[in-house]
């Protein structure tokens, strides 16, 4: 299958699903750029960019950010040079005013059709997963202290930077998301399936396994 014609990928999923881990995979088997607006809001937030200090409140509480505020930084993001052989966005769109957004901002820069993956995990398992959750906050890694444990303990094995428990993974705030993606995340799987660009992938199971479902729908393999 030719690796080299323009992806422009979507990974769909609730909060644990795996999005960012299949992504980073992703990046790295087609060489683009994996775009997590959760990552561009943690930045914005440390920097205590004005676009930070607004995101701060919404995100420790486990809300969505309001959309004006993410699709402006997406827009941007897209038309960046290295996105031009493709990109995987990786909690993005998440309202349907988001995916209205991009499929306008697409047409308008002629790019290739989307590709939705939406990664199905239960519940329970999403909950699980997100209570053993260790992220870089330099390069985004996602580990897990039972499932998927760093080399060395609490070290990123790209950056070996040290690996902290993200302040929206306390219960409360994990069960706000898991309420924000029923109310108004999900409502996409039924919009990219009206348009033919839905490929529903089993979450659950080793993250090789998961990604080579992935690349078996997108037919990359
Ligand atoms: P964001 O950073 O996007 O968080 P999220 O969607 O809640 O997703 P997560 O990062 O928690 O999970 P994931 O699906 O990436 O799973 P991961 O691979 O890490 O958003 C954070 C916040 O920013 C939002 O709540 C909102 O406030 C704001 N925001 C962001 N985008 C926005 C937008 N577009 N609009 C408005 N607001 C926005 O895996 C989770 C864990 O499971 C890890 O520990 C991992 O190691 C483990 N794991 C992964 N795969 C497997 C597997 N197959 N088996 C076992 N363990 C696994």
């Amino acid at each position: 299958m030719n690796e080299n014609k323009e992806r422009n990928l979507i990974l769909l999923g609730a909060a644990g699903a795996g999005k960012g881990t299949q992504s980073q995979k992703m990046a790295t088997r087609l060489n683009i750029p994996q775009i997590s607006t959760g990552d561009m809001l943690r930045q914005a937030r440390r920097d205590q960019t004005p676009l930070g200090k607004s995101a701060d409140g919404y995100m420790t509480r486990g809300e969505l950010v309001p959309d004006e505020l993410v699709i402006g930084l997406v827009e941007e993001r897209l038309q960046k040079p290295d996105a031009g052989p493709g990109f995987i966005l990786d909690g993005f769109p998440r309202t349907l005013e988001q995916a209205r957004a991009l499929d306008t901002l697409l047409k308008k820069l002629g790019r290739a059709p989307l590709q939705v993956v939406d990664v199905q995990v239960p519940e329970a398992l999403l909950v699980e997963r997100l209570s053993g959750r260790l992220s870089c906050p330099k390069d985004g890694a996602s580990y897990h202290l039972k499932f998927a444990p760093p080399k060395t303990p609490g070290h990123c094995d790209r950056c070996q930077g040290a690996l902290t428990e993200r302040a929206d993974d306390k219960p409360d705030a994990v069960k706000q998301r898991l309420v924000e993606y029923r109310n108004k995340t999900a409502p996409l799987i039924d919009y990219y399936h009206q348009q033919r660009l839905l490929h529903p992938v089993d979450g659950v199971g080793e993250v090789e396994a998961v990604f080579s479902r992935i690349t078996q729908a997108l037919q990359l393999s």
